[in-house]
C-alpha cells in the first residue's frame, strides 16, 4: 500500500536552509539526471546498504529515508529484504512524485510526505531500524549537523543504524578552496548535464554546500552517542564526497 501525502500548509521558509531547496522544488529533472546516470555513486553504496541490512535484519524492520529524493536508492537496496515499511520524507513535490512512481509496486508499505526532514526526525523519536539520508545534511551549518545527528540517533530504535553520503572536504579546507578545487573537476564527473544544466548545478553547490572533513562526520557521531561511526565508501579520485555509518 503507497500513501503520498502534500501537505498545502508546508511553510518552506521556515526549514534551516529554504534556499537549497530551491534546486529541488523547481530543478529537480537535473539532479535526476546525476542519479540516473549514477555520477553520484548511489549504485555502489546502495550496494553496501544492502549488505548491512541482510546481515541485520532477518525479521521485518522499518526503514526512514530522510531527504528521499526519487526514492530510487532504497528500491534498489530493499529489493528482497524484510522491510515492513518504507518512509520517504522530502520537501520537492517533484521529487515525491517520482518516488511514489518508483515505488509503486514494492510489496511493502510507502508512506511518503512533504515534510521538512528536521522536523520530521524529531517527530520520530524510537520509530526506525536503519535511516538512510542521502546528500542533504551538508546544507545545514556545523552546530545544526551535530543536532540533526543527535535527533537521528533518538529517531533510531535500539541497535539501530543510520547511514548517509555527503559531500566532503579535506580537513582544515576552507569552502574557497573547496569551491576552487572542484569547479573544473567537477565538470568532467558530471557527463550527464549540459553546460546550461551543469552551470545552475554549480550555482547552487558554491553557494550552499558545507561540507565538512570525513574526520569530522565520525567525530559528530561520537558526540552525538553513537556507539560507533565510520567511513565505510569514499568517491574514487580525488576527496568529494563520502559515506558514513552510525550505530546506535
Ligand atoms: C541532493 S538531493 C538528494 C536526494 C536523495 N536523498 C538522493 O540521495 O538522491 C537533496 C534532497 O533533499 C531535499 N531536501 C532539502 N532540504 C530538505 C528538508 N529540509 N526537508 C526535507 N527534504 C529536504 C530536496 O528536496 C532533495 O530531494
Amino acid at each position: 500500500m503507497l500513501h503520498l501525502h502534500f501537505n498545502p500548509d508546508t511553510d518552506v521558509s521556515k526549514v534551516l536552509a529554504p534556499d537549497a531547496l530551491d534546486m529541488f522544488q523547481f530543478e529537480w529533472k537535473i539532479y535526476q539526471k546525476l542519479v540516473r546516470a549514477n555520477e553520484m555513486h548511489h549504485r555502489e553504496i546502495g550496494q553496501l546498504l544492502r549488505v548491512e541490512i541482510g546481515r541485520r535484519f532477518d525479521r521485518p524492520f522499518a526503514f526512514l529515508d530522510l531527504a528521499c529524493g526519487d526514492a530510487s536508492l532504497a528500491h534498489m537496496v530493499l529489493e528482497g529484504s524484510k522491510v515492513a515499511n518504507y518512509e520517504g520524507l522530502d520537501l520537492s513535490r517533484p521529487a515525491l512524485q517520482a518516488a511514489a512512481k518508483v515505488m509503486k509496486d514494492v510489496p511493502y508499505d510507502v508512506e511518503l510526505a512533504e515534510e521538512d526532514m528536521v522536523e520530521g526526525i524529531l517527530s520520530r523519536p524510537d520509530s526506525a531500524n536503519f535511516i538512510w539520508c542521502g546528500y542533504s545534511i551538508h546544507h545545514l551549518q556545523p552546530a545544526q549537523k551535530q543536532e540533526m545527528l543527535t535527533a537521528i540517533r533518538g529517531a533510531l530504535k535500539p541497535s539501530g543504524v543510520f547511514v548517509c553520503a555527503e559531500p566532503v572536504c579535506l580537513a582544515g579546507e576552507d569552502r574557497a578552496n573547496y569551491t576552487h578545487r572542484w569547479q573544473t573537476e567537477l565538470r568532467h564527473r558530471f557527463r550527464s548535464l549540459t553546460d546550461a544544466e551543469y552551470d545552475h548545478l554549480w550555482q547552487h553547490i558554491s553557494t550552499h554546500d558545507f561540507p565538512e572533513a570525513p574526520e569530522d562526520w565520525v567525530a559528530m557521531g561520537k558526540a552525538a552517542g553513537f556507539s560507533s561511526s565510520r567511513e565505510i565508501y569514499r568517491f574514487p579520485g580525488d576527496l568529494f564526497c563520502a559515506a558514513f555509518l552510525f550505530e546506535k
